[in-house]
């Protein structure tokens, strides 16, 4: 019998660093494909921190989370290796909900195909979750316009770093929010950011007011903790928050408090949150937006690829260490 890897999750995560007790490693039979089915054989698969909420029993977020006994939800790229659908071929690039294994049998419902002659970690990296998401909260909630000053936390990781390159293009000066010095090296000297603040060595409310004297006209929200606060200070009537995500409070039983309310009357705040499987029938327009950005040269991204399947298991701690650096991706 020939069989593959697939990795289940069998327990909830309870906070603090997850690992192998909250899934089973199964090998599972190669499925035989029937009409209108195709075999896809995952090459990469994507790490996002949205997966704590997935793996949460919480039914009353935008996505129901995933069953105990399930295979563990994920996006990724892969190559058909069988099929017989008459719309995908063998040797096609898909890409989609594919989960944590290493092959996927389906009809192509909510598959993609990949056209564009770049690898997979570039794909996953930029055009995957990523660049839409970007491209989604800094457009139409962020409305960013030429002059204005635009703050982003969790500013070197996949979706920040998208976003402050963005906005530099657009002519915005752009400070982000970082962990360490390196990432703040990385997005000055290499992404063209005007400033960053190391939240974790800096005096974040001297640092951000040296680094925007005109205020924040546009925040785009990746963390909450102290630094939703600080900024939260600095704003200019008229701006606008958009809340992406928030990381610092995913590991807490309890969430921190947040501002308070009163300046958003006073200063006429625009603050939304959003999700992105909302936007996923705007797919097109959000590519064919970011797109030309990425032609001109003008995303640079870099992925922190992880080998083999299992690794999965434990490399989601990344993300709250901050050790990730970049999109985290890996590789099957
Ligand atoms: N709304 C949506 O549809 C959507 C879609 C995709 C992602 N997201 C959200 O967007 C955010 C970024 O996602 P991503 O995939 O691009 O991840 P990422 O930024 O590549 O990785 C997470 C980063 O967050 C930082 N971080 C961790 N704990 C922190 C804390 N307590 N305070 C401040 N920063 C902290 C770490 O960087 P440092 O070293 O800088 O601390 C870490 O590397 C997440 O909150 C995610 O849930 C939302």
């Amino acid at each position: 019998m020939t069989t593959y890897t697939a990795i289940n999750l069998v327990a909830r995560p309870t906070g603090g660093p997850v690992g192998p007790e909250l899934f089973e490693v199964v090998q599972k039979e190669m499925p035989t494909i029937g009409e209108g089915q195709f075999l896809v054989k995952q090459n990469h698969m994507s790490l996002d921190p949205a997966m704590f909420g997935w793996m949460s029993p919480d039914t009353e977020s935008y996505i129901p989370p995933v069953e105990l006994g399930e295979v563990m939800r994920s996006s990724g790229v892969g190559e058909i290796v069988e099929s017989n659908h008459p719309d995908f071929n063998i040797g096609d690039r898909v890409m989609g909900m594919m989960g944590w294994q290493e092959y996927f049998l389906t009809d192509g419902t909510g598959l993609n195909k990949v056209t564009a002659p770049l690898p997979d970690e570039a794909i996953l990296s930029v055009f995957a979750l990523p660049g839409l998401t970007a491209t989604q909260g800094l457009y139409s909630i962020g409305k960013p316009q030429k002059g204005e000053t635009l703050v982003v936390s969790g500013a070197a990781g996949s979706v920040g770093s998208i976003v402050g390159q963005l906005a530099k293009a657009d002519g915005l000066t752009v400070v982000g929010i970082v962990g360490s010095d390196e990432k703040a090296d990385w997005i000055i000297n290499e992404l063209g950011f005007d400033g960053a603040v190391n939240y974790k060595t800096d005096d974040l409310a001297a640092k951000l007011a040296e680094l925007t004297p005109n205020g924040i006209d546009v925040y785009f929200e990746n963390t909450g903790g102290p630094i939703q606060h600080h900024v939260f200070e600095r704003m200019n009537a008229h701006g606008r928050i958009a809340v992406c995500g928030l990381i610092a409070d995913y590991p807490k039983a309890e969430p921190d408090l947040a501002p308070n309310w009163i300046p958003i009357i006073k200063k006429r705040l625009t603050i939304q949150g959003f999700t992105m499987p909302d936007h996923f029938g705007e797919v097109p327009a959000l590519l064919a937006k970011l797109t030309p950005y990425v032609m001109k040269g003008q995303i640079k991204h870099r992925a922190h690829v992880l080998q083999g399947l299992e690794s999965a298991m434990t490399g989601l701690n990344l993300f709250f260490t901050g050790q990730n650096k970049g999109k985290l991706i890996v590789k099957l």
